[in-house]
């Protein structure tokens, strides 16, 4: 499905109210509806295995900065306020707290939301809301800074979604967001191999969750690992990799990998979407000044709230 027939779809169940919430962990304030609820709950699921915890500092701050190199910190005033839309364990909060004033880490599952307060005990800085992208308890135009990495394109309704994070920014103030890419800077048959993996996932994010557990696992052993570092090897041989499946893991741990296939393949709406849609995308929800960043992950972009 291309990307556009995918947020197509993701709107035509949106109208039909077949996501609509039917509270997988909790109550949800708001009655929110841009929301896909088993994928919420695979989240849950995601993060009370993988908590984060074993990750080393360096590995995390590598990864940290691979989203968030492009960021205005030298732009924000002092003490900023703002928020991590999609917090998930909160692994990125955990690195942004230290440097702002306060921030919000807004989730949609509750399993989640435990996790990221066990791992930000120590932040005292921090404020968790339960909630969905459609119902951020904050005020409009109130916040300094916002950042979403890889959700928005886990709701039905993208454009929604940022739509819904812009309005919380004060005018002025950047937010960063992750989305997957649609391979438009990849090769035809890269974008083939793809959709077969693709297929691989309606299948997969089917299951219960232990067995899509378990399947994910055997998918990090079996195609990750060896993928990720023979591509380590070859880029050794200072053979270029740019185009090699998987290549990104190529220094990162096993633990890595293992979260990302259970991410990849244990859920059940995915949109991917171009560079260009993304800009479109930001462009619509009042976003200016955008910036993408021209490494992996892709697509990572940070906007200013017009003002
Ligand atoms: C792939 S995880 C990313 C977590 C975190 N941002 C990270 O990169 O580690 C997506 C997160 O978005 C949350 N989520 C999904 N739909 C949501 C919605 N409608 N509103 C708020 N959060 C949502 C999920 O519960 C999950 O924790």
């Amino acid at each position: 499905m291309s990307p556009r027939s995918q947020q197509r779809e993701g709107q035509r169940q949106l109208m039909n109210g077949t996501t609509k919430s039917k509270d997988p962990g909790g109550n949800f304030p708001g009655n929110p509806v841009n929301i896909a609820t088993d994928t919420v709950a695979g989240f849950g699921d995601e993060w009370t295995r993988f908590d984060q915890t074993s990750i080393g500092d360096a590995e995390i701050r590598a990864l940290f900065e691979a989203y968030f190199w492009i960021f205005p910190w030298q732009n924000l005033p002092s003490n900023p306020t703002g928020f991590d839309l999609g917090c998930g364990s909160g692994r990125w909060a955990k690195q942004v707290a230290p440097r702002v004033g306060h921030l919000h880490c807004i989730d949609a599952s509750a399993e989640a939301l435990a996790v990221a307060k066990r791992n930000l005990d120590n932040q005292k800085n921090c404020e968790f809301h339960h909630a969905s992208v459609d119902a951020i308890p904050l005020p409009d135009n109130s916040m300094d800074f916002g950042f979403s990495l890889g959700v928005l394109h886990h709701v039905p309704d993208t454009l929604g979604g940022i739509r819904s994070c812009v309005t919380k920014l004060k005018p002025g103030a950047p937010f960063l967001l992750y989305l997957y890419y649609a391979f438009d800077n990849r090769p035809f048959w890269f974008r083939c191999l793809w959709r077969a993996s693709d297929a691989l996932r309606k299948v997969v994010s089917r299951l219960p969750h232990g067995l899509r557990y378990l399947v994910s696992q055997v998918f990090a052993l079996t195609v990750y690992y060896p993928l990720a570092r023979s591509a380590l090897i070859l880029e050794k041989c200072g053979i270029a990799i740019r185009n090699f499946p998987l290549y990104y893991y190529r220094n990162l741990s096993f633990y890595v990998m293992r979260t990302d296939a259970l991410d990849r393949f244990g859920t059940r709406l995915e949109q991917r979407f171009t560079r260009k849609q993304m800009r479109e995308m930001m462009v619509e929800a009042g976003l200016e000044d955008i910036v993408f960043s021209d490494k992996a992950p892709y697509w990572c972009a940070v906007g200013i709230k017009s003002r």
